[in-house]
């Protein structure tokens, strides 16, 4: 049994859904363990793009079994409409395939507008959210006021809870102008929900204990990125849960010697959306030529993605903080043609070169990047197998990162279908079960 933890190095977006897919067959089921619909994990699949947003990309998997931790917060309507898009694209979703815990909290109608008030009340200074009800759900959830998917099994506790939090949250919409909300209607249909959700909902801990015991491998699926982390992440733009590696075991109710390695996912440029300092961001014709040939626009809101060069400070504290063994290296191929191309490898600080990535907002904003610049690369060949079928000057650029980041890297995307990807053959051979993962083998 060999598990292994996925997850983004940078503010999101890295291209883990398509890496997640390809590994998939290497393991028997795929275990998500924080965040929400604000994610949105792509994936290509015989030429169709394939959007996930709280469901596992295992999904897209005929034979891998998946789960949705306690750490994720569900609203039942996203959930529902994803089944029925992944249905109607004749991928079959049934609890026979797929578990929720029961520790799992709930989305609720006031998470989305408490999050309006918030962000409008910010003014300037908004996180730029995705709107979703994401962060006041897991504030309800730190606050003790939150609905668990597992209190949908018991509709006398569900109305209890629904009243009780309707009438704390009375005041607060209320001073926005917003009319009082109806806990009657609420309660109806969230117990609509409990009837459709209930055959989905297991102790989730147990269920992968039982998995592990029988000698299954887990592969343990990140959201967003480390550098949105609620605690290591560039805090207050962050999310409002654990997306670093620690929270995989919070988020499933795992041990942490269950996880047996990490991959972190790590985009070739550096790509942030919402608010928040982000030191290499670009705002000239390169900056747009990245964000255009690398279709750069958010896959849960659509919102522009900002685009800047490969920031080597951040992903360097990134592996640091997750303990990450080895990078996936996502889009390089985005860069191709560019004359040349920077790599930021350190900050100054009213004058003092820093040791480490300073993850305080405020302190972030104020620091001086220092570049490096290499030269560019042409176009890649479409199937490169190895490294060595690739631009020379890409594969100094990834020795490059490798020496900043300390950290080697085991695969390389080359384009968005499963087949353009490449498997660094000397890093993977026994790296978590990965060699028996490769192009042309099980993928
Ligand atoms: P929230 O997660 O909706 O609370 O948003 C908080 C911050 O995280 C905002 O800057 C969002 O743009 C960002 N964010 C949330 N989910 C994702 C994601 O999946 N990819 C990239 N950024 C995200």
């Amino acid at each position: 049994m060999a598990n292994l933890l996925v997850l983004g190095t940078q503010w999101g977006d890295e291209g883990k859904g398509k890496i997640v897919d390809l590994l998939t067959p290497a393991f028997d089921v795929v275990a998500r363990y924080q965040g929400g619909h604000n994610a949105g994990h792509t994936v290509y699949v015989a030429g169709r793009k394939i959007v996930l947003h709280l469901i596992p990309s295992g999904i897209l998997r005929p034979a891998t079994f998946c789960v949705i931790g306690n750490g994720v917060v569900i609203a039942p309507s996203a959930f529902f409409q994803e089944i029925g898009d992944l249905e109607a694209r004749d991928i079959r979703v049934d609890p026979t395939r797929l578990a929720v815990s029961r520790g799992a909290h709930l989305i609720m109608p006031w998470h989305p507008l408490v999050e309006r008030i918030s962000e409008e009340r910010r003014g300037e200074k908004r996180i730029g959210t995705t709107c979703r009800g994401i962060g006041p759900a897991y504030e309800d959830k730190a606050a003790r006021l939150g609905v668990r998917a597992g209190d949908l099994a018991d509709l006398r506790v569900l109305r209890e809870k629904i009243v009780e939090t309707v009438a704390a949250k009375g005041s607060v919409l209320g001073a926005a102008g917003l009319a009082a909300l109806d806990a009657e209607a609420i309660y109806r249909e969230y117990a609509g929900w409990a009837e459709r959700l209930g055959p989905y909902l297991r102790d989730v801990s147990d269920l992968l204990h039982e998995r592990m015991k029988a000698g299954q491998n887990v592969l343990f699926e990140g959201a967003q990125g480390a550098l949105l982390d609620l605690d290591h992440g560039t805090y207050p733009f962050v999310t409002s849960s654990s997306s670093t590696a620690g929270g995989a075991a919070t988020g499933l109710g795992v041990g942490p010697r269950t996880i047996h390695g990490v991959l972190g996912i790590t985009k070739a440029y550096t790509t942030r959306v919402g608010s928040g300092p982000f030191p290499t961001e670009l705002f000239d014709d390169t900056g747009k030529a990245i964000a255009s040939r690398g279709d750069e626009f958010g896959a849960s809101t659509g919102r522009p993605r900002r685009c800047g060069w490969f920031d080597a400070v951040a992903v360097r504290y990134a592996c640091r903080v997750n303990g990450i063994d080895r990078i996936a290296l996502t889009k390089p191929d985005v860069l191709a043609g560019l004359g040349g191309i920077s790599v930021c490898t350190g900050y100054r600080h009213k004058g003092e070169l820093l040791k480490t990535f300073p993850p305080e907002a405020w302190m972030l904003e104020g620091v001086i990047p220092e570049f490096r610049t290499l030269p560019g690369w042409p176009e890649f060949a479409r199937g490169a197998a190895g490294l060595e079928d690739l631009p020379p000057a890409f594969v100094d650029y990834v020795r490059v990162l490798e020496d900043l980041i300390e950290t080697r890297v085991a695969i390389v995307s080359t384009g968005v279908a499963r087949e353009q990807t490449l498997f660094v053959e000397s890093e993977i051979r026994d790296f978590v079960d990965l060699g028996r993962v490769r192009a042309g083998g099980a993928v």
